[in-house]
């Protein structure tokens, strides 16, 4: 599962660094098999939570008769072999062993979520050993049912929490970006070790935080990341964030007024404030300006910048000014609102 617009990079993430074979995407959902499943696929980055697939249908009626072909489904799946394989790629669990079934529904259905529920749990009978015992809390074995119009997957949840909250973010700020949002625009950006990254307004720290947890693996050395803020807040829980994960340099300054010289940054990451977030909202488009014309300064040329902004026609006009070439466009839902993450290239070699 994804975080909505971000089917096609995890697709790519996938693919490359897991050799898996996607199957198909839908909003929200990406459908691999690999050859193995191990958990080393429990490190995807773009990815809100990894499930072994029961089954998926996307012939949902809408009607009641839905809810006996969810028991059917249900019933048909091969249990014994899904639980095997979560068992071996999970932490064994202690104590008695606890399951919780989960069920999520999206769009206009003759039937509620709790009875989608039961039919799930109709599905599962005798499915599970007699000693198991549901939990609300900390279950050993998750079962999801998640339903999006006449789409539903069912499946069991190999991630937990930290999968889409990471171990690194102990300190938040408002605003602060979903770390799977964070770990796509760095993987758009194409960074190499050697690479110079730059978030120069990085709040709480995720872009750079995903930056150095994805080089973390690397055996040649990286070069530190930079960052910043305008706010002294804001550099004090980057530094906290980063402090495990990495070389990073950061400060308090002003992005339209940078400390750093002419063509000395390899890549910018960075997600600007929006509008709504500023006390006058049209004074987005004059500091996007002044931003991007900063970034396109300390860039060198042929370096890549990717920005997320819900004000996309004021990233467009900046970089129209800059004379960066679009390389591609993703929409997103970021805080509620529609957002775009855009890839963009300084001319050069
Ligand atoms: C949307 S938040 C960034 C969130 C960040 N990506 C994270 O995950 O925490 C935008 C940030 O830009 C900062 N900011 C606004 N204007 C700035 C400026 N002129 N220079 C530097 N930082 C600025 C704000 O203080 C805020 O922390």
């Amino acid at each position: 599962m994804v975080h909505p617009g971000l089917e096609e990079v995890a697709a790519d993430e996938v693919a490359r660094d897991h050799g898996g074979e996607v199957k198909r995407t839908a909003p929200g959902l990406v459908v691999f098999r690999v050859g193995e499943i191990d958990p080393l696929l429990l490190e995807l980055r773009t990815t809100e939570d990894v499930f072994l697939l029961a089954w998926g249908t996307d012939q949902l009626t809408h009607r009641a008769a839905d809810l006996d072909q969810i028991r059917r489904w249900t019933r048909g799946a091969d249990w014994p072999t899904l639980l095997r394989i979560h068992h071996a790629v999970r932490p064994k669990p202690k104590g008695r062993p606890t399951y919780r079934l989960i069920a999520q529904m999206e769009g206009h259905h003759a039937y509620l979520r709790r009875d989608a529920r039961k039919a799930l749990a109709a599905g599962l009978l005798g499915k599970f050993p007699d000693s198991w015992r549901p939990a609300e809390e900390n279950a050993a074995v998750e079962v999801w049912l998640t339903i999006d119009g006449a789409r539903a997957v069912c499946g069991v949840r190999l991630s937990d929490r930290t999968m889409r909250h990471r171990t690194y973010k102990l300190e938040h700020r408002p605003a602060s970006l979903r770390p799977t949002v964070a770990a796509a625009m760095v993987r758009l950006a194409e960074i190499k070790p050697r690479h110079v990254v730059l978030d120069p307004m990085c709040g709480a720290g995720t872009i750079l935080a995903e930056h150095l947890a994805a080089m973390g693996k690397v055996r040649v050395p990286v070069a530190p990341a930079l960052g910043g803020d305008l706010e002294f807040g804001a550099v004090r829980a980057a530094a906290g964030n980063l402090s495990r994960l990495g070389r990073a340099e950061l400060f308090q300054w002003d992005a339209t007024r940078l400390p750093l010289g002419d063509a000395s940054v390899d890549r910018v990451v960075s997600n600007p404030p929006f509008g709504k977030q500023l006390e006058r909202p049209e004074a987005i488009g004059p500091l996007y300006e002044r931003m991007v014309r900063e970034h396109d300064r300390v860039l060198r040329p042929g370096g890549r910048a990717v920005l997320l902004a819900s004000d996309q026609r004021s990233v467009r006009a900046a970089a129209r000014a800059a004379g960066w070439v679009r390389e591609r466009e993703l929409r997103v839902r970021v805080l509620g609102q529609a957002a775009v993450i855009s890839v963009w290239r300084k001319a050069g070699p």
